[in-house]
C-alpha cells in the first residue's frame, strides 16, 4: 500500500496564532477527511514540545510544481522558504486593514504562501474563492470591499477578454500581486481596470532567486539591485536552444550574456541561497544543477528561464526552456507566436508547440486555438496576419481547433500531450489545418498527411 502524507505546520513567532494542517492521502484506501479532526481540536496553543526539533530548515510542506516542463514534482519548502514568500505582500506595500481575494488553488505557491500565507503574516482579511470566474471576478471584489488582489499566467487577459462594462473601474482594487503578466495585458488591464498598482514578481516554487518589480514598470518583473545581487549572486549565460544546454567557451565555462541579451538565469547554490530540491527524487533534483559555471567546482541552480536585462537594469522574462523550438535551424519563442495568434479577431487563447516530422530536424509549428464564442475560424484573416507578422519558420504549419485548451491548476498551459499528438488527422478528432506555401490555411486532409509522412511534401 502506498502512503502519501505531508504535514504543514504555520507558526507565528510570539505564540499566539497556531496552525497545524495535516493531510494524508491512501491512495488505496480513499482520503482522511481533515475537518472533523480540526473540529475536535481545541483552541488552546499547541504545546511547544511539538515543535521542538522544527528549526528554519525543516521542510515545511511540500507542493507539486505543475506539469508544463516534465512531470510533476514535489519541491521541499522549508520554513525559512514559507517566510521569505509571505513577506512579499510587505513588499508590495499591503497593509493591515487591506482585504486579499485568494481564488487560485491553495495547492500552488502563489496562493498558499503569496496569498494566505501573506495574509496572515500582515493579519489581513482574505476572501477565499473556490474556483476562479472572469465573469464574477469584479462582482466578488465590489460585494467584499477587495483590496488586493493576485494573478498568475492567463488571468489578467481572461479579465480584459470579458465584455467592457460601465462599472469597470468601479472597486477598491489598489494592488495586483502575481507573476506572469505580458506588457501588453499589463496597458490594457490599467486602462480598463483604473489605476491599479501591478506588482509583478518572478521566482519559481523551488527555485533560489527571485525578482520583485515593486515599482510597476511595465513589462518587467524587476530590477537589478547591487545588494540584492551580492546577497544572491546569479547570473544570465549564454544557451544553446539546440543543444539544450548553456555554451561553454573553450576552457569549459559558461559565458555571461552582455546587457540587452537574452540569457539562462542560473543562480548560486549556497548557504543563504539554499535549493532544497525535490523530495525523493535525486534525479530531478540533479537535473535542475548546474556544475563547473565559472569556476571549477561552483553550484548553481537552473531556472530554466531565458531572461534578459536591459540598459537601465530592468529585468524582462523572455521565454521558458521548453517553450522555445528550433526549426530550420531558427529559434521560435511559441509566447511570441501565440501573441500574434491573439490578434486574429477570432482567436480567443492560443497555444504554441513544435511538432515532429519525419525525415526532419527539430520540430515544426503547430497551434492549438480556441475560437471565440460563435465565431468560425477565419482562415484568410489568420494567414494574413501570419504573413505579415512572424518569418515563414515561425509560422504555425499546422492549426487545431479546439473547444477548450488545457491549464494547469495555474493557468499555465501545457504542451507537451500536444505536441505528442501531432497532426494526423486520423489521430485528432478536432478540426485540422494546413498552411500551404503562398495559398493560406485549408483543411488537413489524410492525404496531405501521407504526403508529408512520405515525404512527397517537404515542410
Ligand atoms: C464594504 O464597505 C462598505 C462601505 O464601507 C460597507 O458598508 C460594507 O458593509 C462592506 N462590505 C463588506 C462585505 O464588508
Amino acid at each position: 500500500m502506498r502512503h502519501v502524507s505531508a504535514e504543514l505546520y504555520i507558526y507565528i513567532l510570539n505564540d499566539t496564532f497556531t496552525l497545524v494542517i495535516s493531510l494524508s492521502i491512501y491512495s488505496t484506501c480513499g482520503i482522511e477527511s481533515l475537518s472533523d479532526k480540526i473540529q475536535q481540536a481545541g483552541d488552546q496553543p499547541l504545546s511547544r514540545h511539538l515543535r521542538a526539533n522544527i528549526n528554519f530548515k525543516s521542510p515545511a510542506l511540500y507542493i507539486y510544481t505543475s506539469g508544463t516542463t516534465g512531470l510533476p514534482k514535489a519541491a521541499v519548502i522549508n520554513h525559512e522558504r514559507l517566510w521569505m514568500a509571505s513577506f512579499l505582500q510587505t513588499i508590495a506595500g499591503v497593509r493591515s486593514d487591506d482585504i486579499i481575494y485568494v481564488y487560485l488553488p491553495l495547492y500552488h505557491s502563489s496562493a498558499f504562501l503569496m496569498g494566505l500565507c501573506g495574509a496572515i503574516e500582515r493579519g489581513i482579511t482574505v476572501v477565499l474563492r473556490r474556483k476562479f470566474s472572469a465573469s464574477q471576478f469584479w462582482n466578488d471584489c465590489r460585494k467584499y470591499n477587495v483590496t488586493i488582489i493576485q494573478y498568475i499566467g492567463e488571468i489578467m487577459r481572461y479579465l480584459c477578454n470579458t465584455p467592457k462594462r460601465d462599472n469597470d473601474k468601479d472597486h477598491k482594487v489598489r494592488v495586483a500581486l502575481g507573476n506572469g503578466i505580458r506588457a501588453d495585458t499589463w496597458a490594457e488591464f490599467l486602462q480598463r481596470f483604473g489605476d491599479i498598482h501591478i506588482c509583478e514578481c518572478y521566482g519559481a516554487t523551488e527555485g533560489n532567486v527571485g525578482f520583485v518589480n515593486y515599482i510597476g514598470k511595465i513589462g518587467a518583473i524587476g530590477k537589478e539591485h547591487f545588494l540584492h545581487k551580492m546577497g544572491c549572486p546569479y547570473a544570465l549565460i549564454r544557451y544553446d536552444t539546440e543543444k539544450e544546454e548553456p555554451v561553454r567557451d573553450s576552457r569549459g565555462f559558461c559565458i555571461e550574456v552582455a546587457k540587452e541579451e537574452t540569457g539562462l538565469l542560473v543562480a548560486k547554490i549556497g548557504e543563504r541561497t539554499p535549493f532544497s530540491g525535490y523530495a525523493k527524487n535525486k534525479q530531478q533534483t540533479e537535473k535542475k544543477k548546474l556544475r563547473d559555471v565559472f569556476v571549477t567546482g561552483d553550484l548553481y541552480f537552473n531556472s530554466g528561464d531565458l531572461l534578459k536585462i536591459d540598459s537601465e537594469g530592468f529585468v524582462f522574462f523572455q521565454d521558458r526552456i521548453g517553450d522555445t523550438f528550433r526549426w530550420k535551424g531558427e529559434n521560435v519563442a511559441t509566447t511570441e507566436v501565440a501573441d500574434h495568434l491573439l490578434m486574429v479577431d477570432c482567436v480567443e487563447e492560443a497555444n504554441v508547440y513544435g511538432v515532429k516530422v519525419p525525415g526532419h530536424e527539430g520540430r515544426i509549428g503547430m497551434a492549438s486555438l480556441k475560437l471565440k464564442e460563435n465565431m468560425d475560424f477565419d482562415s484568410k484573416a489568420a494567414y494574413e496576419h501570419v504573413k505579415n507578422s512572424l518569418p515563414s519558420y515561425a509560422r504555425p504549419r499546422f492549426i487545431r481547433i479546439q473547444d477548450s485548451l488545457t491549464v494547469t491548476g495555474t493557468f499555465k498551459q501545457m504542451k507537451m500531450n500536444l505536441a505528442e499528438e501531432g497532426f494526423n488527422p486520423a489521430v485528432i478528432r478536432d478540426p485540422l489545418l494546413y498552411l500551404e506555401e503562398n495559398k493560406g490555411y485549408i483543411p488537413m486532409t489524410q492525404e496531405i498527411f501521407n504526403s508529408i509522412a512520405e515525404g512527397r511534401i517537404r515542410l
